[in-house]
């Protein structure tokens, strides 16, 4: 059993080497190379997070014929889709492969990028999951991130694999991101281990907001990490962002435009309501007393509190009377 996690892993290991060599020194990879390099991707980026091609002929099955592996090994290994009669194929064809890692740096699945925008494919496709690879323990780029975050007392989790690589090529290595897939707890455990601040940094257009929502809600509940919110401007994602607005300004954002969960709240409230009507006044305000309500700060509380009698000329003294009736009903 050990043997077989072992020789899995070495397949998975030789795998990514190959895909790497093929992106990197070979003509196959040219056009993924330009791809890479197009998006803002040097040499040493490349290296560091092990990316690689897999080009559009059966190269991997070849390869690993050649060498003699075990037929039931490739079977198991995912990394090959078998057809009625028992035939593997290479499963990723004409792809851009991020190696998917364990915390300690061994890799364990892939996940693989189309180059060119096809409506029958997927834009990302993941290995599925095997004997090593689950993906709600996993966290893309875990392994590398691990002492940044313990330096610099803080993780930013982003939404995608690219978003991560841009944090890193900006000088902000301690991200990481789920696997396409709402947290899990299993993830926001391993997290708990190295830091107690998180920042979550999701795309800020819509879908990206209502990932934000959701994390939130579930850290809160699940997780005594102290959480903020940074999001782009412009419903931008932070890869998006690097490249339109250059590293300076991708750094500031991380520096100045910290939100607390409920000054983010106060925003996200606001997408699908139109404060021009008192109907959806009333709601937005009902909704935002119940995120202050959970507010242990009163000085927190204080400063909503001004801020939504700036904005709707409410008298400040009848909403704190209203937190206090909802703090009693709530106890
Ligand atoms: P780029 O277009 O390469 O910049 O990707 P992105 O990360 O900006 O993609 P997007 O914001 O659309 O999605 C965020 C993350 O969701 C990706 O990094 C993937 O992990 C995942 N994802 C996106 N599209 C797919 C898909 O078609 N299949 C799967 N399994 N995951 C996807
Ligand atoms: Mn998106
Ligand atoms: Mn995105
Ligand atoms: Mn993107
Ligand atoms: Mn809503």
């Amino acid at each position: 059993k050990d043997q077989q996690q072992a020789d899995l892993l070495k397949l998975y290991a030789d795998s990514a080497k190959m895909y790497q060599h093929i992106l990197v020194n070979t003509e196959l990879g040219e056009p993924a190379l330009a791809y890479l390099r197009e998006r803002g991707l040097d040499d040493d980026t490349i290296a560091t997070f092990g990316i690689g091609y897999a080009p559009k002929n059966q190269l991997l099955l070849d390869f690993f014929k050649e060498h003699g592996t075990d037929y039931q090994l490739l079977r198991q290994s995912g990394l090959f889709i078998e057809n009625q009669a028992g035939e593997l194929r290479d499963r990723f064809v004409d792809r851009v492969l991020f190696p998917i890692k364990d915390a300690s740096g061994r890799v364990i699945a892939f996940s693989g990028r189309i180059l060119t925008k096809s409506p029958d494919e997927p834009k990302y496709l993941n290995s599925p999951e095997t004997k090593l690879f689950n993906k709600r323990n996993v966290l893309f780029n875990f392994d590398l991130a691990r002492g940044a975050i313990r330096q610099r007392k803080a993780v930013v989790l982003f939404e995608g694999f690219m978003d991560v690589i841009a944090a890193y090529r900006a000088g902000l290595p301690n991200g990481v991101a789920s696997m396409g897939t709402s947290l899990t707890n299993e993830q926001i455990y391993m997290l708990e281990r190295v830091t107690d601040q998180l920042y979550i940094c999701y795309d800020s257009d819509l879908p990206g907001q209502k990932a934000t929502d959701r994390a939130l809600k579930l850290l809160g509940d699940n997780s005594r990490l102290k959480l903020g919110v940074i999001q782009m401007p412009d419903g931008m994602d932070p890869d998006e962002y690097l490249r339109h607005a250059g590293q300076e300004k991708f750094v500031q954002v991380f520096e100045d435009g910290k939100q607390t969960p409920t000054a983010f709240e106060m925003t996200y409230l606001r997408h699908d309501l139109n404060l021009q009507n008192t109907q959806d006044q009333l709601t937005y305000l009902s909704a935002v007393l119940n995120q202050l309500v959970k507010l242990s700060s009163s000085v927190e509380q204080d400063l909503y509190l001004n801020q939504l009698v700036q904005e709707f000329g409410l008298d400040k003294d009848d909403l704190k009377q209203q937190l206090r009736s909802m703090i009693g009903q709530r106890s």
